[in-house]
């Protein structure tokens, strides 16, 4: 009976540990995350805010969406846009089709090609007050996400829009 007893204190003393330490670390990794490092789920079905065009070494086609809460924002013009938030830019390489062009009878057709990189950015005016409320992610084709060095540049340029909080995009009726 009091070995039983003994080991119930060491199996208690063990829980206790664990979940000390686990919500230690979970919450070390929330402060040490100033942008996003997940990919937020089911973006590919959200709904079109507008689409872009870039030349230069970006040569790129991008469609930007927005999930529920963007897009009830935008409608209403709501600004700041409210926590929930999150807009997400697809973006592919502006790609020349012949397929397209032949049909037409001379080149003038330019379509998505393979996939560039998502872009995010996710509204939590708590988590990421330090970059205007706004987390940024950005993500390879394949899902990895940039390191610190890269995700510097976002928040200093998008603050130059501060009257539309940080969004570029206008949405396209
Ligand atoms: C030099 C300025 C600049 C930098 C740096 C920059 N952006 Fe942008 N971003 C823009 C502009 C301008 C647009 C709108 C035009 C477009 O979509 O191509 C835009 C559009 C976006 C959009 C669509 C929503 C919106 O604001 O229009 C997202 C999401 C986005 N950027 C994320 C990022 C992320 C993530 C980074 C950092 C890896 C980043 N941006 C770095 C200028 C910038």
């Amino acid at each position: 009976m009091r070995r039983v007893a003994v080991l119930l204190v060491v199996v208690m003393a063990v829980a206790g540990f664990v979940a000390f330490t686990a919500s230690a670390s979970g919450h070390a990794d929330q402060k040490a995350a100033p942008y996003v490092t997940q990919i937020p789920a089911g973006y590919r079905d959200w709904t079109l805010v507008s689409v872009a065009h870039e030349e230069g070494n970006l040569n790129s086609l991008g469609a930007v969406l927005g999930n529920d809460v963007a897009i009830k924002a935008y409608r209403e013009k709501t600004l700041p846009y409210p926590d929930g938030t999150i807009i997400a830019a697809l973006h592919y390489k502006n790609t020349p089709s012949a397929e397209n062009d032949k049909v037409f009878g001379r080149d003038q057709s330019f379509v998505a090609g393979p996939p560039t990189n998502i872009q995010f950015m996710v509204k939590d005016s708590v988590k990421y007050a330090a970059t205007g409320g706004w987390g940024f992610g950005h993500f390879s084709p394949d899902g990895k996400p940039a390191d610190a060095a890269f995700m510097s540049p976002c928040f200093p340029c998008h603050e130059k829009v501060k009257n539309t909080d940080l969004v570029f995009t206008h949405y396209a009726p």
